[in-house]
């Protein structure tokens, strides 16, 4: 297709069969890259410290503006392993545009944004006016203070080709490639995230019947919060049960509970059923606290006791 395909091809083909066992995606990735042209100096190394080195990226960002836009959407950053390593530092350097990104002051249909209102906005924990999703939930005031989630938190990659963090194809063994919890399948709809292993985290139900609850916090609560404990979450979650709650890294362990014993019971309840998007709740890991009853419930047969590796934090101190 072009003059100096043939020569990348070559390399790349060097590269692919030196690092083929440790990368699964490179042979997917880089016929492509080489058909279209892109000599990329990361993916030529495929050295995962060059590819996200901020200085590294800028250069490759300079070099792709002038020509080359299809070798910056193939830009080896989006993929793993280089993905994982990339800080959001670096991710900004080519999409500062989503810490512009403005929702529009009306729908089609030309309702203002002004004249609605969602439950969650009657919070005390929502400030400002409707705001760009990455801006709420990184940037709002609520959002820094209890958690901090960087772009690979939800972005595990971006194959424009399959429009899906993971790649669907099968590796050079012929098995499904997935990084998931548990060995789960790649998540093959065209989404640019998997919503069961970001958003469900802190957008499911209540999980009452987990809890021995009947009915509807809103109606609960009434009977388990004072002026003196107005936070109803803490009767039974303060002291004892599931104690040893929120180890990993993209939450704010200890902001947490101060702004839940400073606040109401909404602070917890907001990320466990009050922004609920979804019908079910996420299998949280059901981790040791001290006092544990010994005797397990049904439901938490399969859980795992700890948080997922990916995210987990050093032991308690
Ligand atoms: C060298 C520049 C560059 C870097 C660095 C980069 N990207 Fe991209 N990315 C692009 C380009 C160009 C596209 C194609 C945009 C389009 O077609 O609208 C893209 C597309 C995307 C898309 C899909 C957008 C869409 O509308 O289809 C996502 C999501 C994405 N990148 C996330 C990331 C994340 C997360 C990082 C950091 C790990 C990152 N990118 C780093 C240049 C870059
Ligand atoms: C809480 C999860 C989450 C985090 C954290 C996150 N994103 Fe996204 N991002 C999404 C979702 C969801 C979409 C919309 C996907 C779709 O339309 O299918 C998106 C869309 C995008 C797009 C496409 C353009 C757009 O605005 O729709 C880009 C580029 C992008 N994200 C880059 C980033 C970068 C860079 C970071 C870190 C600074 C980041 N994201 C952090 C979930 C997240
Ligand atoms: C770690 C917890 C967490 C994760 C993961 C998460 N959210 Fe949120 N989300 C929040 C919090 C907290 C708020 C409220 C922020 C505020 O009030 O400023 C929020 C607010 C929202 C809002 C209301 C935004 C507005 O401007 O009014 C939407 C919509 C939303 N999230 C969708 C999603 C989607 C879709 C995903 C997955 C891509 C996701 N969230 C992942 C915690 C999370
Ligand atoms: C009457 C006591 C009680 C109250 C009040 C209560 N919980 Fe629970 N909660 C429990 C018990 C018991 C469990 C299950 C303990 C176990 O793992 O054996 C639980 C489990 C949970 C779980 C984990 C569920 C799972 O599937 O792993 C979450 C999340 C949770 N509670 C959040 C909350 C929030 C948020 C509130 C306030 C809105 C709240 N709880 C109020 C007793 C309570
Ligand atoms: C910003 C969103 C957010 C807030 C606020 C929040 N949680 Fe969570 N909670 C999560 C997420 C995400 C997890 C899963 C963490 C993991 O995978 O270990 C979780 C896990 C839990 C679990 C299961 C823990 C385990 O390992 O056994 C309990 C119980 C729980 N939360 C209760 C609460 C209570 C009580 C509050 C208020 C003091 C609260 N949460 C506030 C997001 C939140």
């Amino acid at each position: 297709m072009r003059g100096n395909s043939a020569v990348a091809g070559g390399v790349v083909l060097a590269v692919i069969t030196m690092v083929a066992g440790a990368l699964p995606f490179a042979n997917q990735v880089e016929p492509i890259m080489s058909a279209i042209g892109v000599r990329s100096a990361g993916a030529e190394t495929q050295d995962v410290k060059a590819i996200v080195s901020v200085e590294a990226v800028k250069a490759r960002a300079a070099a792709y503006a002038k020509d080359n836009y299809d070798a910056a959407r193939w830009d080896p950053i989006h993929f793993k392993p280089a993905i994982d390593a990339a800080s959001d530092q670096a991710c900004l350097v080519c999409h500062n545009e989503i810490n512009s990104a403005k929702p529009r002051d009306a729908s089609l249909a030309g309702v203002k944004t002004t004249s609605t209102l969602a439950w969650y906005q009657t919070l005390d924990t929502y400030a400002g006016a409707q705001s760009d999703f990455h801006w709420r939930h990184r940037e709002s005031p609520f959002a820094k203070q209890v958690m901090n989630l960087s772009c690979n938190f939800c972005h595990q990659g971006n194959d424009p080709r399959e429009e899906s963090p993971h790649v669907t194809a099968t590796d050079a063994k012929g098995a499904v490639v997935t990084s998931w919890n548990n060995g789960n399948p790649p998540f093959t709809l065209r989404k640019m995230v998997n919503p069961s292993e970001t958003c469900l985290r802190c957008h499911g139900q209540f999980p009452a019947e987990n809890m021995g609850l009947a009915g509807k916090w809103h109606e609960l609560r009434a009977d388990l919060e004072t002026a003196d404990a107005p936070n109803g979450c803490l009767s039974c979650h303060a002291e004892t049960f599931r104690t040893a709650r929120h180890q990993v890294t993209y939450l704010k362990t200890k902001e947490i509970e101060d702004a839940a014993k400073a606040g109401s019971s909404d602070t917890c309840y907001g990320c466990h059923g009050g922004r609920a998007w979804y019908r079910n709740s996420y299998p949280y890991p059901r981790t040791p606290w001290p006092d544990m009853p010994t005797d397990m419930p049904d439901w938490a047969k399969d859980r795992p006791t700890s948080a997922d590796a990916r995210f987990k934090l050093p032991a308690a101190k």
